[in-house]
């Protein structure tokens, strides 16, 4: 067993971090040209960064380097290594289990890579992956890799519309889905949602193939000349498969994400500044050991899934771990199963899942020993002192550090944390910036910088390897989202406040962007889904706190005319606009909003009516019509 990471919740920084942190500060290009060595290149880079946050703004890091992500993952591990483990999956039916070597991965990830050239996928092509947690996913991500596809996973819970937005504005060509994914006791029916989809799709539909992965084994439509079996295709081919040499700065990944507007944004990262990213925060953040057993357990869907469960951990040469069930089914503690059975050193989670497992019987965490954990580990929002408290004696029996870890899809990989072993954790605080990031404050109002302790708007003074590039075939809204707000900086969309000693505190989202249990949702999006119900006039979806998923979503909506429409009939439009997950929890119909003379709806009012929160609601003689507040608070109360 691996040695304990010393629980430096006592002791300072350490030197090394320091140190680091000063090298960097020094002389950036120096630091992560040194850091590009963690990779093996076909061309080495002779230059780090060519990024420019000014004029039409460019992210560039390593620009005439040239690799291979796949081989990074893979190939050089099979000479080191080969019988390692480098994937364990376990089923959510007792006694699933599957364990892929280094060796046996990168057969297959081959074999699937052999099949897509076959089916006339080249560079460039983008192909959508859209399966629930089974190895399967992790082959296609590393095969496209391989033939330098660039791929694009979406999340099982969007609706057919929903996959449809995402299939026709990246143009994929192949789509690999599943039969059915299981979720808990459900059925989710992936396959048909997928047709229904491409029917949608109409004839926009650029994909010409897709392949059903038989993940329940459950029979499902297939479209003749269209659609293929999964493991037949790969079957027929060879282990083998030459790799795609690609420029550092083509694209690896499409990941689409929410932001204040209603169309998703398809976030591109690169290759050679993403995958230095991966490998860099997964060692630093983790304190990553050789040994590790490392399980994240975000969906491939998301960009913690992607950095994580396969990127970072596969090129450090680590064994990842994907379970494929819910925490607590069939039964409360089932996830602290998975870690005893599986000696898990390294557990990557979200506040959400702490939040539940806290609500359960004590005698649940303290019947499992855990005793194989090293590190613990947050991410997706905001973890409170009590969760984290609790996460650190109960889960790692007060002897493993806890890292929050603040970062998003455009970061590529953590920015703000405190480092396991080397920078104190402090219950609540996002930790400090990682050596190379230089993470700044800026004043909304005055546009200056905020010196030592302070608030304001949460930004990069300058580029780091794993920033997103651009946002896909739309650099004008890539420019416009993150580099206007303060110019000449990149603007999170966050707000953070920075003790004296330098620990940031998150302080959440200051656009109309809503976090449920670490799922980005913007409000616009919701909104658009709820206009297509011709009876609604408008409406106004707002975050309010929620004690299990952090943030919930409430609805405000105008109906056409008085009585003529039903909130079942709007969360409908939002199920099927956007997806099962963004289902509010309270709709109201209502007769107007609250806005101001100019028409602009006075979302902040919206947002303390539905929390309950009457206090300091403000000058409300502003508004065109001021009684309108009042309506709204009764029938909230009245519905509360
Ligand atoms: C929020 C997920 C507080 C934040 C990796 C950010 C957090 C958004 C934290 C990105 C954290 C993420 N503490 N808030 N540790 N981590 N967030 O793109 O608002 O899905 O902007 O990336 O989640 O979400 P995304």
């Amino acid at each position: 067993m691996e040695d304990k990471v010393p629980c430096t919740t006592e002791t300072g920084v350490s030197d090394r971090y320091l140190d680091q942190v000063q090298r960097a500060q020094r002389d950036p290009e120096a630091f992560w040209l040194s850091q590009a060595r963690r990779l093996v290149w076909h061309k080495a880079p002779s230059h780090a960064s060519r990024s420019d946050f000014g004029g039409d703004v460019r992210i560039s890091w390593y620009e005439d380097g040239q690799l291979n992500v796949a081989e990074n993952c893979l190939d050089r591990h099979v000479l080191t290594q080969p019988d390692k483990a480098a994937l364990i999956w376990e089923g959510q039916e007792d006694g699933q289990k599957l364990v892929l070597t280094y060796r046996e991965l990168h057969a297959q990830v081959c074999r699937l890579a052999n099949a897509l050239r076959r089916l006339g996928v080249g560079k460039g092509d983008r192909v959508a992956i859209h399966l629930p947690m089974v190895a399967e996913g992790v082959v296609s991500m590393l095969a496209c890799a391989r033939i330098g596809a660039i791929h694009v996973v979406l999340f099982g819970g969007f609706s057919a519309e929903g996959l449809a937005e995402r299939l026709m504005d990246s143009g994929a060509v192949v789509v690999i889905t599943a039969d059915v994914a299981r979720r808990g006791a459900k059925a989710i029916p992936s396959k048909i949602t997928m047709d229904e989809a491409l029917v949608a799709c109409g004839a926009a539909c650029t994909v010409r193939h897709v392949l059903v992965v038989p993940v329940t084994g459950t029979e499902v439509p297939m479209q003749p000349g269209r659609d293929l079996h999964f493991a037949a295709e790969v079957a027929m081919e060879m282990p083998d498969c030459a790799p795609e040499i690609m420029d550092a700065c083509d694209p690896l990944f499409l990941m689409y994400t929410s932001g204040s507007t209603g169309r998703p944004k398809g976030v591109v990262h690169g290759t050679g500044g993403y995958l230095v990213w991966a490998s860099y925060t997964q060692e630093v953040v983790f304190a990553a050991q050789p040994n590790d057993v490392f399980w994240c357990t975000a969906d491939t869907s998301w960009i913690t899934g992607h950095t994580y469960v396969v990127y970072g951990p596969l090129c450090n040469g680590a064994t990842i771990l994907i379970y494929e069930g819910l925490p607590s089914w069939p039964q409360p503690g089932r996830w602290w199963d998975v870690i005893d059975r599986n000696n898990v050193s390294v557990f990557y989670t979200s506040p959400t899942v702490v939040r539940a497992a806290m609500r359960e019987d004590a005698d649940v965490v303290r019947s499992r020993s855990l005793s194989s954990l090293r590190v613990l580990g947050t991410v997706g929002e905001p973890i409170s002192p009590e969760a984290w408290q609790w996460f650190h004696d109960e889960v790692g029996k007060a002897c493993c550090p806890v890292v929050d870890t603040w970062w998003q899809t455009e970061t590529g990989g953590v920015m703000l944390t405190a480092s396991a072993g080397q920078v104190p954790g402090r219950p609540g605080a996002a930790g400090l910036p990682l050596p190379g990031v230089e993470a700044v404050l800026v004043d909304a109002q005055t546009q200056t910088e905020v010196e030592g302790a302070g608030d304001g708007l949460l930004c990069m003074a300058r580029s780091w390897p794993g920033q997103a590039m651009t946002l896909w075939r739309d650099h004008g809204r890539f420019r416009q989202t993150y580099f206007t707000t303060c110019p000449g900086r990149y603007f999170s969309g966050d707000g953070a406040r920075r003790e004296g000693d330098g620990y940031f505190w998150i302080t959440g989202r200051v656009d109309d962007v809503v976090n449920v249990s670490g799922h980005r949702i913007g409000t616009a999006e919701i909104e658009d889904a709820v206009a297509t119900d011709a009876e609604v006039v408008e409406s106004a979806a707002v975050g309010v706190p929620h004690d299990l998923k952090g943030q919930g979503l409430v609805v405000f909506v105008v109906p056409r005319t008085e009585g003529s429409l039903d909130p079942a009939a709007v969360r409908r439009a939002i199920s099927d606009g956007v997806g099962r997950y963004a289902v509010p929890e309270q709709i109201y119909v209502v007769r107007d909003l609250p806005k101001t003379r100019s028409g602009k709806i006075v979302r902040r009012l919206l947002r303390k009516i539905a929390a309950h929160d009457l206090s300091n609601l403000g000058d409300l003689s502003t508004l065109s019509d001021p009684d309108i507040v009042e309506e709204i608070i009764a029938q909230v109360s009245g519905q509360a």
